[in-house]
Formats: C-alpha cells, structure tokens, sequence
C-alpha cells in the first residue's frame, strides 16, 4: 500500500482528535466493550476514516476511538480487520500503520483465544509470551522503509518489561494470568479435535485467527508490544457432546472484558 494511503488516514484522524497518543489498543472478539472505560472519547467509525475496510466479525464493532485510559492518551481499535473475512493482509494491518504515524509507542492487542494447554479454563487470561504465526506474513512484498528494515527481528516480539509489568499488577490485584503461546490460524472453522491436538504438540497454548498480523507489523515498526488471549473455549477437551460455538466464545469473551480492562488499564498508567 502506498505511504500516502497510511498519511491519509492519520491525517484524518489527528484532524479529529486533540492529543496525540501514546497507547495503541487493539480489542478483540468480546472484548469492544473495553472501550467504555476510555474517558472523554472521541468515537470515529471506521467508515469515515480513508482507506479502512470494515469490520464485519460477531462481537466485532467498528469503531476507532481516542481518548485517555489511567491518564495516558490511547487510541483503540474497537473491533479489528480478520484475515478470514477476505481483507489483504495489508488492510488487515493498516490500522497499525496508522497509529504509529499518529505517534503511539506501545501497542497492545487483546484476543478471544481457544485453549489448548490442558491447564487452561474457560475465562482464564493469558498473557502472550510468543507466538507462532500461521497467517501470511503481512510485511510480503516490497519493503517500506518508512516503518522499518526488510528481515524484522521477532526474538523478543512480546516486550519482556510489560510482561513482567503485567504479572506484578497481577499480582496486586490478586489476578490469576496464564502465561503462553498464541498461535493464529486463519479459520474461519474453529479447530477440529486432531488439529488442536497438533498445535498442543508443536508447542502452542492457545489458537485463534487474529493478532500476529498486526504485531508483526508494529515490531516492524519499532512499537513495543503486549498481547493478552482471553480462552473463551477448551480445546483440549471434546468428551460428551462438547462443541465449539461462536456465540459462547463471544459471551465468554465478554464475562472476562472488565477483569481484562483493570489490567489493562493498569499496566497503561505504569507503562
Ligand atoms: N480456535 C480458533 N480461534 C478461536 C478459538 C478457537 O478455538 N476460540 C476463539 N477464537
């Protein structure tokens, strides 16, 4: 995608907004409603802004909104572009591209994940310590040497200083985290029980169909990041008449908003 395309976006929304961010939040499935406790919001839907595409998943507004979280200038994606959805990695990644124009040092990206480490419930967080990325790699194609090098290192893609951040805020607010391995797929079907099964085995914890894109593209561009998954489902375990459900997903995703947004929210202020 052309530079320009980028500029046009961020120039649109710094002609909107009053202060520049410095906290970029990408909200996944379930989790929108994140959103509400960012005070004084400007809400831009994603129609109005130039060259975004628009976001069609369940538990998926399309909202792009500024404001402060724990006194910091964010911005957020309420809602995210899918791979499964028939977007081009580089619209599912725009977004990214924007808010590092529009200034932010930190991104973080948030994800309603199925599980697959055996130890792993239903409304757990997991805070992601890597991944593995099944999706096309989204910086294919000719370097843009506006954002970053061709060959990006991804040693430490999940900032260590966050991470041990988060786990101290945790533990102050007597928070049991996961800590593990997300690995995307592109879905849309949900895993079948060989399948999850195979991912365990090569060393994931938990599987969903979103997120590496976009981290991908902000280490690119030298954006520190932190990932959270919510599990919303357990695919480790298909006894009985066990089944996976969009619907459930979105609802479990939901249950875990505030617990996820106090963290968040948290590891912001500190950050
Ligand atoms: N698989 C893939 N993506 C998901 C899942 C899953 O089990 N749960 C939530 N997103």
């Amino acid at each position: 995608m052309d530079f320009q395309k980028y500029q046009q976006a961020a120039e649109y929304i710094k002609s909107k907004i009053s202060a520049q961010p410095r906290v970029g939040i990408i909200l996944g499935s379930g989790l929108g409603n994140l959103a509400d406790e960012i005070a004084n919001p400007t809400v831009i839907p994603y129609s109005e802004i130039p060259n975004f595409a628009h976001s069609t998943a369940i538990g998926h507004k399309g909202n792009f909104i500024s404001g402060t979280l724990g006194g910091v200038p964010v911005v957020a994606m309420q809602g995210r572009f899918h791979y499964y959805e028939g977007y081009p990695m580089e619209v599912v990644t725009l977004p990214v591209r924007v808010m590092k124009l529009l200034g932010i040092e930190i991104l973080i990206v948030s994800n309603a994940a199925g599980g697959i480490n055996p130890n792993f419930h239903v409304g757990d967080l997991m805070i992601i310590r890597d991944h593995i990325n099944m999706l096309p790699n989204p910086l294919i194609g000719p370097n843009d040497e506006n954002f970053g090098v061709r060959f990006p290192d991804m040693t430490r893609a999940y900032d260590r200083e966050l991470i041990a951040l988060a786990e101290t805020i945790a533990q102050e607010q007597k928070l049991t985290l996961q800590k593990g391995v997300y690995v995307s797929l592109t879905g849309p079907s949900y895993e079948t029980p060989a399948e999850y099964k195979y991912w365990q085995t090569v060393g994931a914890d938990a599987v969903g169909m979103s997120t590496t894109p976009e981290v991908i593209v902000a280490r690119h561009a030298g954006i520190r990041v932190f990932g959270m998954s919510v599990i919303t489902n357990e695919g480790w375990h298909f006894e009985g008449d066990y089944t996976n459900d969009g619907d459930e997903v979105v609802a479990a995703a939901n249950a875990a908003s505030k617990r996820m947004g106090a963290l968040i929210a948290e590891l912001i202020a500190r950050a």
